[in-house]
């Protein structure tokens, strides 16, 4: 009984210690930078399919924009040869990641930065699901940076020059959001 006390009253202490002020540091960072909506599992399994289809031989994957890592642990499960490489400007969103996957020691390097100054010159996969605005500037830097035969895959917002090889739409019944969780593949010639 007093054994059952002792982990009732952790567990409390857990709630008002951790829980709650994390939830609260997550939803204000939200409110101040916009959200940091994950990757459906749905998409998740496209995407795994894509990169098996036109790279198989991948090593280094760069998941550009990654907010708490959720899509990159998806894939580090699904495609464990990975060397992942998962950015993100947002410090609070990065130090989640890093504090999650070292308590479940998942081997992803996580690494706070803008994806406008990485260095994506050994990326064999590009992944992003970001916002319109950055798009064309980076479609630009991935250009100009990218090996070539280095596969992009865009989740809803997409590149306006270059030609995708394959576009793979996931959601049929919601258009409100035009290409909404949409995969756009395209190859660096
Ligand atoms: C919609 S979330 C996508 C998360 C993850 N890639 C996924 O698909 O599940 C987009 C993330 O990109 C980040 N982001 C936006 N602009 C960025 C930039 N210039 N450099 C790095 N990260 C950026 C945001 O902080 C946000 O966490």
């Amino acid at each position: 009984m007093i054994f059952l006390t002792y982990i009732s009253i952790f567990l409390f202490l857990c709630l008002f210690v951790i829980v709650l002020p994390a939830f609260f540091i997550l939803a204000l960072e939200s409110l101040v930078r916009g959200h940091d909506l994950s990757t459906s599992r749905l998409v998740t399994r496209a995407l795994v399919k894509m990169i098996q289809k036109y790279k198989p031989n991948a090593k280094i994957f760069y998941d550009s924009g990654c907010a708490r890592g959720a899509l990159s642990v998806r894939i580090k499960k699904s495609l464990p040869h990975l060397e992942i490489y998962a950015i993100d400007n947002s410090a609070v969103r990065i130090f989640f990641a890093k504090f999650k996957s070292k308590i479940l020691r998942h081997k992803i390097n996580f690494q706070k930065q803008d994806v406008l100054k990485t260095d994506f010159r050994n990326a064999d996969v590009v992944y992003t699901y970001l916002w319109y605005d950055i798009m064309l500037i980076l479609e630009k830097k991935l250009q100009k940076e990218l090996k070539q035969g280095a596969i992009v895959i865009t989740n809803t917002s997409h590149f306006q020059d270059w030609q995708p090889i394959e576009k793979v739409v996931t959601y049929t019944k919601i258009l409100k959001t035009p290409n909404f969780e949409t995969l756009f593949i395209y190859v660096k010639k």
